[in-house]
Formats: C-alpha cells, structure tokens, sequence
C-alpha cells in the first residue's frame, strides 16, 4: 500500500477500471480542439507541409518521451502533480514547481480553450438555425464575427461549458472520464471522414492537399519552430502535469510506453483528418489558410454546404467536437481538482466549484478579447493569444523539458527501467533503452534550442 504526501493511505484511490478505459481517457485528453481548431489553424498560418514535418519530428522526440515520462511518474507516485514531484524527488530540491506551474498552466489553458468550445457550442445552435450554411466566405466570415463581437454571449456560451465540464468532474473519474470519452470517438472519426471526402472531391481541392503534404522549407521560419514544438505538447497534454494526474490512475500491468504512442498516432490521425477535411476547402472556396483561430468556423460551414443534408451532417458536427472538447477540458480541470482535494483536502464538489469560478474569472479576459476588451494587448497580444501563446510556447515547454531531466538525469535509469517493464513482467528492454537515451540528451537539447531560438534569446 503507498501512502500520500498528508500521510493518508491511497490504496483506495480511484483507478481506470480497463485497459480500454485507460486509453479512452488518455486518448479523449488528448484529442480535442486541438487536432480540430488549432491544428489546422497554425499549419495555416505557419506554412503547411513543412510545419507539419517539424510538428512530427517534435511529437516523436519530444512529444511521445515526455508523455511516457509522466504517466510513469504519476502511476509510481499516485498523486496530484505537485505531490508526485515532491515524492519522488530528493529532498529539499524543489521539482514540485513543474506541479505547481502545470496548475497555473491548466487555468491559463482552460481559460482560452472553453472560449473556443463556447464558439464550437454556438455553431451547434447556429448550425441548428441554418444560419451559417453557405459557401460564400463574406457570410461565414460575418456570422463567426458576430459571435466573437457580442460580450454577453461569448461570456454565457463560456459558463455554459465551464457548468458542464464541472458537472462531470463532478461525477468522479470512473464513471465520468471513462464512460463519456469511450462511445463517442467512433462518431466524430466517421464524420471527419466523411467532411474529408467531400472536401478533396471539390473542384480546386488539390492545392490544398499539396499545402498540407508538399512541404517548403523556405517557409519556415525560427519561430515556427517553436510554434510546432508548442503544439506538440499542447497536443499530447503533455508539459503541465495532466499526464502525471491521468498516469497516477494507471493500472499497475499497464504497458505505458505502448499506450503513449497509440494515443500519440491516433491522436495524429484525427489531426491529419481534419487538415484533409479543411485544407481542401480553404483553397476550393477562396478563404486564407492564414486565417487564424476562425479557420475552423469558417471552412467546415463551407464545406457542409456543399454537402447532401449537409445542415443535419454540420449538426451533429458541431455536436462531436464540442464533446471532443470535453475530454480535454476534463483532464485539464482535473489537475487542479485533484490536488484541492488532496493537499487541502477539499471534497470533490468544493474543489470542482471552486476551480470552474478561478477559471470563469481568468477565462472572461480570454473570452472578451474579441468585444469589450478588444483594445487591450499585453505584449502586443490580446488576453486570448497571450494565454494560448505563453502556455503552448512556454510553461508547456518548460515543463516537458524539466520532467525529461528530471527522469533520466535525477530519477535515473534503474527506477525507469523498474517501472516501464511493470517491474520485469513486460520485455521492452530495448524500447526503454532508446527511450532513456532520448530523455537524457535529445528532448533537453531540442527544446533548449527551439525555445531559446524561437523566443529570440539565440539567433
Ligand atoms: N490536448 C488537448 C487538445 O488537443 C488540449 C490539452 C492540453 C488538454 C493540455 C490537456 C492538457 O485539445
């Protein structure tokens, strides 16, 4: 039996009842807006094909081990973020801050992205309307305009959200992560899908196809590279200690190396799925594939409209990314759910009330960037593109590059070792070998070199 930091036993801590169960929530935190709205939107802004590669190479060396490592850690450790750090950590050296700054990173984070699911939430009533059925970019543009101008509904579809995320925390791991994320995965693939086919049977798809696969290097630019790095870990959950908290309700014969890299290529599938669903799109109706973070709601609309029953289709469309975007936010909430109720023993509904309204007071600035606070920039940047761009291009990377050197170099070889093979019972001797090597030297080069580059520091 292991023993929480207060002291406590925790042989009673919640658990993933399968091995099914465990992928499933692993897999819906890590698909969600991200593969479906930011995806798409920063391979358009950053040049295609050529971002896409950097994306992959970061996802393999840096994306995939960071993701392995805290799930490691959290399983060994069975608690919270913080906890975690603090009891594996020697003595008196303060690892707990990777904890303590993905907690800030989880607010920062959820603060931007249930504006962007409050968008995906009124698109299913708009969609339900037929307003926005049309193929003529002047008129999507005008209704996602409309949205994002109007304080009040951006501020009520927002708490909308925040409500439902929370009643589901609300309802504890088991039941709630599990039991949503499972059923309906198999949907929104099926519909991507079938956006994809009408989107590359459209006259003109081809340069969007070559767009997203035919790269050109010239492209790329420094800070790019750290924009694909930054969505490499935003992409995976990984840099904040949501990976740390899901791996502390791993099952002990979990193969974790295996499920991280399932989730972490399926993950890419249903990225890849929405580019093929709105690159084509972009190019055969005349829309900028720089668009920024309104590519989604204007191009799915689009194509929707060229569709057969493509009202009833965008619906349900609609309905599966917010629902995607659930798994998400639900992994997020939960790193500071848990560790209310752990380090301040809060019980499971204060802790889950008290982190929606934290989130509903950071998440307005997020949410009124576009109406009452349009004027105010920080950094040049408004409240909304500041918590996006110092999340994924900062504390994310930060965090990922700490907890690579704190396994490899501090917790070391013989632990890992111990608990990737589940103790000897699994035989990857050669998988955690190349995996420690990457951890010890190729992650925390990659991303001192891309973040000192991409930040200006060394040119
Ligand atoms: N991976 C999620 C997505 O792509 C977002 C996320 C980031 C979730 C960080 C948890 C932690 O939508």
């Amino acid at each position: 039996m292991s023993v929480s930091s207060s002291g406590k036993p925790v042989s009673n801590r919640a658990k993933f009842a399968t091995n099914l169960g465990v992928l499933a929530a692993t897999l819906g935190s890590a698909v969600g807006l991200g593969n479906i709205w930011k995806f798409p939107y920063l391979t358009g802004s950053n040049g295609g094909a050529a971002f896409l590669l950097v994306y992959i190479v970061c996802m393999l060396l840096i994306g995939i081990p960071v993701m392995i490592s805290e799930l490691t850690l959290g399983r060994e450790a069975r608690s919270n973020a913080i906890a975690t750090m603090q009891k594996l950590a020697p003595a008196k050296q303060p690892w707990w801050l990777i904890g303590a700054a993905g907690v800030l990173a989880a607010f920062l984070i959820m603060a931007f992205y249930s504006e962007v699911a409050a968008w995906v939430f009124a698109y299913i009533l708009k969609a339900v309307q037929g307003a926005i059925l049309s193929t003529d970019p002047t008129v999507t543009k005008a209704a996602f305009n409309d949205l994002v101008a109007n304080p009040g509904l951006s501020l009520l579809w927002q708490w909308i959200d925040l409500a439902i995320v929370g009643f589901i925390i609300y309802l504890g791991v088991n039941k709630g992560i599990e039991g949503v994320t499972k059923k309906l995965m198999p949907v929104l693939l099926f519909l991507l899908i079938l956006v994809g086919i009408r989107s590359i049977t459209l006259p003109g798809a081809g340069q969007g196809l070559s767009f997203l696969f035919q790269p050109d290097f010239s492209k790329l630019t420094a800070a790019g590279f750290l924009i694909a790095m930054g969505l490499a870990f935003f992409k995976l959950s990984v840099g904040m200690g949501t990976m740390i908290t899901y791996g502390s309700y791993f099952r002990d014969d979990q193969d974790i190396p295996a499920t991280a890299t399932r989730v972490a290529f399926s993950d890419l599938a249903v990225s890849l799925l929405a580019g093929i669903a709105i690159f084509p799109a972009v190019f055969a109706f005349g829309y900028e594939p720089n668009a920024g973070p309104s590519l989604l709601f204007l191009t799915i609309p689009s194509v929707f409209a060229s569709m057969p029953v493509g009202s009833v289709f965008m619906v349900i469309f609609f309905i599966l990314t917010f629902i995607a975007s659930i798994g998400a936010q639900i992994s997020l909430v939960e790193v500071p759910v848990a560790l209310l109720e752990e380090k301040f023993h809060l019980s499971r509904p204060k802790a889950t009330i008290f982190t929606m309204l934290g989130i509903a007071l950071v998440g307005s600035l997020a949410a009124l960037s576009n109406s009452s606070l349009a004027g105010v920039h920080v950094f040049g940047m408004s409240f909304f593109d500041l918590f996006d761009y110092v999340t994924s291009n900062l504390l994310l990377p930060l965090g990922g590059l700490f907890i690579a050197i704190f396994i490899s170099w501090i917790w070391g070889y013989k632990k890992l070792t111990a608990a990737l093979s589940n103790n000897g019972r699994l035989a990857n001797q050669l998988v955690i070998k190349v995996l420690y090597g990457i951890l010890l030297v190729v992650t925390p080069v990659l991303v001192t070199i891309v973040l000192l580059n991409g930040l200006k520091i060394i040119q």
